[in-house]
């Protein structure tokens, strides 16, 4: 916004009114201009103002100044402006505007989302989200990666799990019918049945084994019916896909680029992060201190300092199963034995009670995983990699890819995935196959993380979940 170096210069700046005070002599403005967490005082001595604008000048007018930058004496900030003109640019209803100089709650935040930008707190958190993508493209460029574009409207299933929208232009009153009686989609807009995609992971396998190494990170979306603080409908994935790699070579990388945006977000986005720490200790001060969680910026700092816990699947079984919660039934879902999927509670467990830092999971039961991992030797297991976050559970996940033909549509058939229509997909196996790997990383899990909010629909500026795509 302003920089301490123009002080005792005449300077200018448009932004938005958060608070005003004041008496007959002298009003305080705080604006906002959007660019930092802090807003610049405006001193407007009301000798020099008519006070029929000076009443215009409420909480989420926008209003243009010109005047001094000065030293502040007050405390809590450095400069201030002594304003020698002051245009207001467009009023606010101080009873309408929904935004009030007080504390709102996250939830009724979120029914004003189109607004919310204007608090502190969405501020921080979009900032954050902007600093968080350019470092991305940045880790990459720094890597030789390049940025592959993958189609948002697809006719497979990466993950296989079913939950994909429809993409059609069919009269949904009145569609063609085969002779069978079904849906016709050969007469659909790109003649067979669409979808919006889960993942650009395919498309981006095709890149990798052409360009070395290359990333997606787009909008992916997924109709899958869970309501939980972790879920979007709609949201934006990561997805580095490299020839040559193992999956060992896959986790160091996933590790050194998670290590890399949080180190990127205390070097550059320090500001908002103290505000987001400040907010959250607040928080939690009626608290037991042993349900307290870690300080925002010790906790980036802490994971940044450790290495990842790497153990299998197996292993993670064993300890879950002997678990104090799992003998005591406290979980929701009890670990009775290998095979059964990994929930959220026990990857918390995992991470926050046990090992007390990052965890990376290998070796998942191919039941449980996708068709294109890599089958291990024991016919058990795939060469998945999941990480698993402190507060998060999930945030990565990833695998070897299975790179031999026969393997691949073998376990294609065994889980009905349609190996006709992906014969692009195998085509990389037919035509100079290499072991290679890649992972997805789910960018508001990240930003969770990052900012320590508890709600995936407060990271994203407009949050498609079910029954919401408002905005
Ligand atoms: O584990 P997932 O489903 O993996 C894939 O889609 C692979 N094709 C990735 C790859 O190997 N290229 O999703 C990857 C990550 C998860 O770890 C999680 O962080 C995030 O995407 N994610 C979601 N984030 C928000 N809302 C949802 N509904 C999400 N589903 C997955
Ligand atoms: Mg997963």
């Amino acid at each position: 916004m302003l920089l301490a170096g123009n002080v005792d210069r005449e300077v200018e700046i448009s932004g938005w009114v958060r608070t005003k005070r004041g008496n007959k002599q002298v009003n305080f403005i705080a604006l906002n201009d959007g660019s930092t967490i802090h807003s610049i005082q405006v001193v407007a001595d009301m000798a020099l103002f008519p006070e029929e604008l000076m009443r215009r000048v409420t909480t989420g007018a926008a209003v243009r100044v010109k005047g001094l930058l000065t030293a502040s004496a007050g405390s809590g900030q450095t400069c201030e402006i002594q304003a020698r003109e002051l245009e207001v640019l467009g009023e606010s209803d101080p009873e309408k505007f929904p935004i009030q100089p007080k504390k709102h709650s996250l939830e009724f935040l979120r029914e004003v989302a189109h607004l919310r930008f204007r608090t502190n707190i969405f501020g921080a958190v979009f900032r954050i989200r902007h600093a968080m993508a350019f470092a991305i493209h940045q880790y990459f460029n720094e890597h030789g990666f390049f940025y592959l574009h993958t189609p948002l409207i697809t006719a497979s299933d990466c993950e296989g799990a079913g939950e994909m929208f429809r993409v059609t232009t069919l009269d949904p009153q009145n569609p063609p019918l085969d002779e069978n009686g079904a849906v016709d989609y050969k007469q659909d807009f790109f003649g067979k049945a669409t979808s919006l995609t889960v993942s650009g992971q395919l498309e981006g396998e095709l890149g990798a084994m052409a360009l070395g190494k290359i990333y997606t990170f787009g909008p992916t979306f997924r109709a899958e019916n869970s309501n939980t603080t972790r879920h979007l409908s709609e949201f934006w994935m990561i997805e580095p896909e490299m020839a040559f790699y193992d999956l060992k070579d896959n986790m160091d990388l996933a590790e050194d680029f998670l290590k890399y945006l949080i180190r990127y977000a205390l070097e550059h986005c320090m500001d908002d992060l103290k505000f987001l720490s400040a907010r959250l200790q607040e928080e939690e001060k009626d608290k037991k201190e042993e349900e307290r969680s870690m300080e925002l910026i010790e906790k980036l700092n802490f994971v940044l300092s450790n290495p990842f816990e790497r153990l299998t699947y197996t292993e993670a079984v064993e300890i879950l199963k002997n678990s104090k919660p799992n003998k005591n039934n406290k979980f929701q879902y009890p670990v009775t034995g290998w095979g059964v999927d990994l929930q959220s509670e026990h990857e918390r467990y995992l991470v926050e009670k046990h090992f007390k830092r990052p965890v990376i999971l290998t070796g998942y039961p191919k039941e449980i995983k996708a068709f294109y991992m890599k089958q291990n030797p024991d016919g058990k297991t795939v060469a998945a990699m999941d990480i698993l976050f402190p507060q998060i559970g999930e945030i990565v996940g990833g695998s070897q890819r299975e790179e031999e033909y026969d393997k691949l549509v073998a376990r294609m058939k065994e889980m009905d995935v349609p190996v006709g229509g992906m014969s692009w997909y195998l085509d990389t196996r037919r035509f100079g196959s290499a072991v290679h790997s890649g992972f997805g990383l789910g960018f508001e899990r990240l930003l969770l993380f990052v900012t320590g909010m508890g709600n995936i629909r407060d990271v994203i500026p407009f949050p498609r979940t079910p029954k919401n795509a408002e905005f």
